[in-house]
């Protein structure tokens, strides 16, 4: 079984639980405030790596006091951390602000992210080369992502990009994804204008990318295809503890279940149920099914949830 590469960031979540998010200028009281390992490249390779397949973290974390301690986390999630670079200076860190509802804000400040360099990475190549999908967001720098998407590209190896956070990317690296996996707010920025789903993804499929996952938090996700094919998964209706990870849960589940030759709807019906386990829990990795998890609440929720599908997908 080829495992699932995921570059991407490695951080330290700062969470402070408040009734509401404060507004600019505005001092709050929090009622808890926790520490957890996240950052997105990292949640992702811990999705994948709990629902029992192969995974490998490509990323870099500083000698401070929190380097060490986001390593060991991974590795008791079963994520292979030994190509992770540590380097001089601060790990990355995400300071996270989580209300009553369980939406959250959230800062990163890169720290070591910024050294997964296209250096960095040309020393893992035989890594990628063996890659069955390779796994990538926007928390390191983009020239890393852009070589990173052309090397896979050249090496015949699937890339799913999560563009979050979301920023300019040039069109020659979107034109090469397999999968492009925004949620609503990151549709809007790279359709710009589009005024529904449908105008959204005909945008998008301009730029040349294979399959766009549009994550629409609790609504569901829209699967669809270059070549028309088109899937609803909706959100199974859970109680809402911290919505952080929901979307690093959702790729690394849905990675997972395409590397076991499900369907697509098949896919996005798991993903959507280890998306959904992962909110009703706190904080980004501690949140995460396994896959154990993920069947007993697929076979308690069969009636929750629909799933709307065209059959050829
Ligand atoms: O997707 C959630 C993640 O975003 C958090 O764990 C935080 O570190 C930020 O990277």
């Amino acid at each position: 079984m080829k495992p699932i590469v995921v570059v991407g960031s490695i951080n330290m979540d700062l969470v402070s639980r408040t009734e509401r998010i404060p507004h600019a200028g505005e001092t709050i009281l929090g009622a808890d405030f926790q520490l957890h390992s996240g950052g997105k490249g990292a949640n992702q390779a811990a999705a994948v790596a709990r629902i029992g397949h192969p995974s490998i973290l490509l990323g870099a974390t500083g000698n401070d006091i929190f380097g060490e301690q986001l390593r060991r986390t991974l590795a008791g999630y079963g994520v292979q951390t030994e190509h992770i670079a540590s380097v001089p200076g601060a790990s990355g860190t995400a300071s996270i602000v989580v209300d009553a509802r369980g939406e959250n804000t959230i800062i990163v400040t890169p720290g070591a992210n910024l050294a997964v360099t296209q250096e960095y990475l040309q020393g893992k190549i035989d890594v990628l080369r063996g890659a069955g999908m390779v796994l990538v967001q926007l928390e390191i720098p983009i020239e890393t992502v852009a070589w990173l998407v052309e090397c896979c590209d050249k090496m015949g190896v699937p890339v799913m990009l999560d563009p979050a956070p979301a920023c300019k990317l040039p069109e020659a690296l979107l034109a090469k994804l397999t999968w492009f996996t925004p949620n609503e707010t990151e549709a809007g920025f790279y359709a710009d204008g589009a005024e529904n789903a449908d105008e959204a993804l005909s945008r998008l499929f301009a730029f040349g990318m294979e399959h766009v996952i549009l994550k629409q938090s609790s609504k569901g996700a829209l699967i669809a295809s270059h070549s028309g094919e088109r899937c609803y998964a909706d959100a199974f209706k859970v109680d809402a503890v911290d919505s952080t990870a929901a979307g690093d849960a959702f790729n690394g589940a849905f990675a997972v279940a395409l590397m076991r030759g499900m369907s697509v709807h098949e896919s996005a019906r798991f993903a959507a149920a280890a998306a959904a386990i992962s909110v009703t829990r706190a904080g980004a990795q501690p949140s995460l099914a396994t896959e154990e998890e993920t069947q007993a609440f697929l076979s308690v929720h069969t009636d929750m949830h629909s799933l709307r599908q065209n059959p050829s997908f």
